[in-house]
């Protein structure tokens, strides 16, 4: 193995001294590459990435190797079936005026959040203002600044790190609220952890191409310290504004996957067009995608449509009572109209208003 791995255990005894070199030594390599540092196939963060076969993927926690006891466990929410042709015609980059304070304070929280990840990922821009969600052409006027695979893959891992967190949050609160009270909680949790748990899935699938490197981790730690503890304090201050914030956070997954999706088609990632590329069999079988739909472009097509179902989903729980509503998404509805779902057959980018629903 070409690469040195900082093991976990070790980090703590570090001295600050040795804490201290390790960052300055960091920061001058990284510079110089301008490269994140995750490990791919083996190779250091300098190296190209390659995605050929096997050998070109390192997988981050390989598969079992106890023969004969190997198993698959079923996944705990079958995901919905996703029409190709919706995936590319119904799913796209969608802005939500803020309407009220609450709104203005979630999409300030999620600029803020934007910086930071721009920062732990060192993404960058041709532009010297890179739009953002809420800016008009969000989509056509931002540039990324010559994205690679890695640099895909750094922003990906961090962003799904930390889009796994509000939808466990907030459904352990809606639980613990419900057994406390001793009242019902009108269908709201299971939604909240089957998006946690979609987003944990997101995660896993880009860890089967490549090993976050020690920086990454550090980040990822911190990031989920801070990012949990907040969305606690403020899901029991505001749930409202949090579910908007969320929606806005998936808004700007939804800009980041468009962007990787745009720099597949433009040529920009020939490592990820190579004919011989393969998407993890771990998000085949999740996502259930067929045969002859399986390059990284249908990957990131079943990805982004997601992000833009988080987005529907927190847009319109953030329209509703959150004390009395039921949830719209596992109501059952009578007539063959438009209504909210599982699927994206009705998707609604700006979320579903109350009258619509309730
Ligand atoms: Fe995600
Ligand atoms: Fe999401």
């Amino acid at each position: 193995m070409l690469v040195t791995r900082v093991s976990r255990s070790s980090i703590p005894r570090q001295t600050t001294l040795q804490f201290s070199k390790a960052v300055t030594s960091f920061s001058q390599s990284h510079t110089a590459s301008n490269s994140p540092c995750l490990h791919f196939a083996g190779l250091p963060c300098s190296q190209n990435f390659s995605s050929t076969s096997k050998v070109g993927l390192r997988e981050y926690f390989p598969e079992s190797k106890h023969h004969g006891n190997v198993f698959k466990t079923k996944s705990s929410w079958p995901h919905p079936h996703y029409d190709e042709v919706a995936l590319t015609k119904k799913i796209a980059f969608a802005h939500r005026k803020p309407r009220d304070l609450s709104d203005r304070i979630a999409l300030s929280m999620v600029r803020l959040l934007r910086w930071g990840t721009d920062l732990a990922t060192r993404y960058k821009h041709d532009v010297d203002f890179p739009k953002k969600v809420g800016d008009a052409n969000a989509v056509t006027e931002t540039k990324p600044y010559s994205m690679s695979e890695q640099k895909w893959l750094a922003r990906f891992i961090f962003l799904e790190s930390v889009a796994g967190v509000p939808g466990m949050v907030a459904g352990m609160l809606r639980h613990l609220h419900s057994i406390r009270r001793l009242e019902r909680d009108n269908g709201w949790i299971e939604t909240l952890i089957e998006e946690a748990y979609n987003e944990r899935m997101h995660l896993l699938t880009f860890l089967k191409m490549a090993e976050p490197g020690w920086f990454m981790k550090i980040m990822i730690l911190g990031a989920q310290g801070v990012f949990f503890n907040s969305m606690f304090l403020s899901y029991l201050i505001s749930p409202r504004t949090c579910h908007r914030f969320v929606g806005y956070l998936e808004e700007e997954a939804v800009l980041t996957y468009t962007l990787a999706i745009q720099d597949l088609e433009a040529g920009k990632l020939p490592k990820w067009s190579d004919p011989k590329f393969r998407i993890p069999d771990l998000a085949v079988d999740y996502w259930n995608i067929p045969e002859g739909q399986r390059t990284m472009q249908d990957l990131l097509l079943y990805i982004r449509a997601d992000e833009a179902k988080h987005r529907e989903v927190n847009h319109t729980l953030g329209n509703l009572n959150q004390k009395k509503d039921p949830n719209p998404f596992v109501l059952t509805y009578k007539a063959d109209v438009p209504h909210p779902g599982k699927g994206i057959e009705y998707i609604k980018p700006s979320g579903w208003e109350r009258d619509e629903v309730i």
